[in-house]
């Protein structure tokens, strides 16, 4: 049986890596459509397939439809290919959006297209490889559901593990995701700034943490979160938490709120494991909380 025919508009980071993803596949193209000719046409070709600045000239050969734009345009693009004929009656259409709920493609549904969310719990860039990226990540799938059922079996087929994701619990999901990517990003970047006084550059210093950090998300994974927390909190060690503390707050407001909001959020693991006694854990308390207070009213 001949494999269903996709479009892709958004020829950016995830459009690329599962058109390239899909094509490898033995799925159909039937194209290409993004804001600028240099991204649409450096993706159709390598997938060998049509490009237009038109999205619904690429939508309406399509069976699925992905709307891989900026979360901010998906329904404007929703509207677009709606209002100018390219939504197909019985076609399928999905954002890759782990924020947007459904209803912002509303508007193809009321053609008769079958509508859901493809979201692949997973952080993309620009490299040849990255259409690999999809191959064991959790894929959070929310729609109706002949679309859920669809995008299940296109998920299995990319080696993906599909899931669903509730309309209702989506913003809590997507600040999950946020927090386990970008902030991991953001403390790393943080922790490496830290090591400039030390001589070592931005790059440097990321390769000195890396291992340490690949070696906690290692544990984090072999034993859970619990077991993988090592550490001055962990042991009780409230002399050093107030040496940290005493320390940044020489460097900038902002480290310092992460770093004590880190360690009390780190604290009540320990609290609840039962590693800290009333003393040791008053004395974190303290540690944590007296030198943050007196750095935001100075810097106030
Ligand atoms: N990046 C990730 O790690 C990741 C992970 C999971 C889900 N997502 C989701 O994937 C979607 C796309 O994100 P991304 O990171 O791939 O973004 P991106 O790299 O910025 O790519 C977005 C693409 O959309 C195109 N575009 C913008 N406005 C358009 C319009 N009006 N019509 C047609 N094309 C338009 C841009 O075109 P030009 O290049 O032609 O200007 C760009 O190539 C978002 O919904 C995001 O939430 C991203």
């Amino acid at each position: 049986m001949e494999r269903p025919a996709i479009a892709i508009i958004g020829a950016g980071k995830v459009g690329s890596a599962l058109a390239y993803a899909c094509w490898r596949l033995g799925y159909r193209l039937a194209g290409v459509a993004s804001r600028t000719a240099g991204s649409a046409a450096t993706l159709a070709d390598r997938i060998k397939t049509n490009w237009s600045l038109h999205a619904e000239e690429i939508t309406r050969q399509a069976d699925i439809v992905f709307i891989t734009v900026p979360d901010r345009y998906v329904e404007t693009v929703t509207e677009q290919i709606t209002f100018s004929g390219g939504v197909v009656q019985g076609q399928f259409i999905y954002h890759v959006s782990g924020s947007l709920p459904v209803s912002v493609l509303a508007g193809a549904a009321s053609c008769g297209a079958r509508i859901g969310s493809m979201h692949p719990l997973q952080s993309f860039t620009f490299t040849e490889t990255a259409w690999q990226q999809f191959q064991g990540a959790y894929m959070a799938l929310d729609g109706d559901r002949k679309a859920v059922a669809q995008a299940r079996e296109l998920a299995l087929q990319l080696g993906s593990i599909p899931f669903s994701v509730p309309g209702g619990q989506r913003t809590l999901y997507h600040a999950a995701a946020c927090m386990a990517s970008n902030y991991l990003i953001a403390l790393a970047q943080c922790a490496a700034q830290l090591l400039k006084p030390c001589g070592l550059n931005e790059q440097q210093a990321v390769m000195a943490l890396w291992p340490l950090m690949k070696g906690s998300m290692d544990n984090l994974l072999k034993v859970g979160p619990a077991k993988a927390l090592s550490g001055p909190i962990s042991r009780g060690d409230g002399n050093t938490v107030q040496r940290h503390v005493a320390a940044l707050a020489t460097t900038d407001r902002d480290t310092l709120r992460l770093y004590t909001a880190l360690g009390h959020y780190t604290l009540n693991m320990a609290k609840k494991q039962g590693l800290l006694d009333e003393r040791l854990m008053n004395e974190l308390i303290n540690s944590l909380e007296t030198e943050m207070g007196e750095t935001i009213n100075e810097t106030r």
